[in-house]
């Protein structure tokens, strides 16, 4: 069931780069990937190197794949504590999270398009399904809470539809919580291309996808019309986060 809202407008504030944007990385545009294609797999794999990601406005973010591949870090206990129910790990990566989640009690589940990342969620000892999140998942409409962490907002790169999609996956009274921008930036909306250099000094590029990026101001909007509100805005450390109810 797609729920994608592609022609949405963008909103006040927003920086909206889509299919004629240029600038950034490049014109290679992997739609395929649009929705979730394999585009991470580099930096899953952590090889030695480094990883990044770069956004179609200049914007390069070094991508953290050693926190992913490790244990939960301090600001996701906040995450995990305000979960009191079965949880949807979307975008799941190596499930750090996923198995946080599990051994704090709940029945957890990691959803990623990646097969390698849910090889890794299997391999902790955490439940993983090998899906789109945009396309049927077990238990939808039944789920307490979902999580989309680590920018993982940017999936789709269409916020309001992404939200959307969650609200579909949680029960009434559920609630998506969501790591988001520090104030100020907005609503960006446009392309990323994951970049890796190995220790011999290659360099790779995935092929262009959509993504976006949303803040903790924004967000009033975007839950707003994906049929959320938000319940509360918090900081873990240096991070931003919301929870948002369906009810
Ligand atoms: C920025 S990484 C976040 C990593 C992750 N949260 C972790 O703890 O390792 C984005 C993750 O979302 C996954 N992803 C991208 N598009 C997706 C989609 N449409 N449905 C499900 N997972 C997706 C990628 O494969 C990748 O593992």
């Amino acid at each position: 069931m797609t729920v994608r809202a592609a022609g949405q407008a963008a909103g006040p504030g927003d920086t909206e780069a889509g299919a004629g944007s240029t600038g950034g990385p490049g014109d290679h545009r992997d739609e395929s990937a649009a929705t979730g294609g394999d585009v991470f797999a580099a930096a899953l794999a952590a090889r030695p190197g480094g990883h990044w990601l770069d956004h179609s406005d200049g914007r390069c973010d070094p991508l953290p794949v050693h926190r992913w591949q490790g244990p939960a870090e301090p600001a996701l206990a906040d995450v995990v504590a305000r979960c009191a129910g079965p949880a949807l790990d979307v975008g799941c990566g190596p499930g750090r999270l996923t198995l946080a989640l599990s051994r704090a009690g709940h029945a957890a589940v990691g959803v990623d398009v990646s097969a390698r990342a849910v090889r890794l969620t299997r391999a902790r000892g955490a439940v993983a399904v090998h899906q789109d999140v945009f396309t049927p998942l077990p238990a939808e409409g039944r789920w307490a809470h979902v999580l989309l962490m680590d920018g993982n907002i940017g999936i789709g790169g269409d916020p309001v539809a992404l939200l959307a999609r969650c609200r579909q996956l949680v029960h009434a009274r559920g609630t998506v919580v969501v790591e988001l921008e520090p104030p100020g930036p907005g609503l960006w909306r446009g392309y990323a291309q994951v970049g890796s250099r190995s220790p011999d000094g290659e360099l790779r590029r995935s092929g262009a996808f959509r993504w976006a990026r949303l803040d903790t101001v924004a967000v009033h909007v975007a839950a707003g019309a994906s049929g959320l509100r938000v319940r509360e805005t918090f900081a873990a450390g240096r991070r931003w986060f919301a929870e948002l109810a369906a009810g």
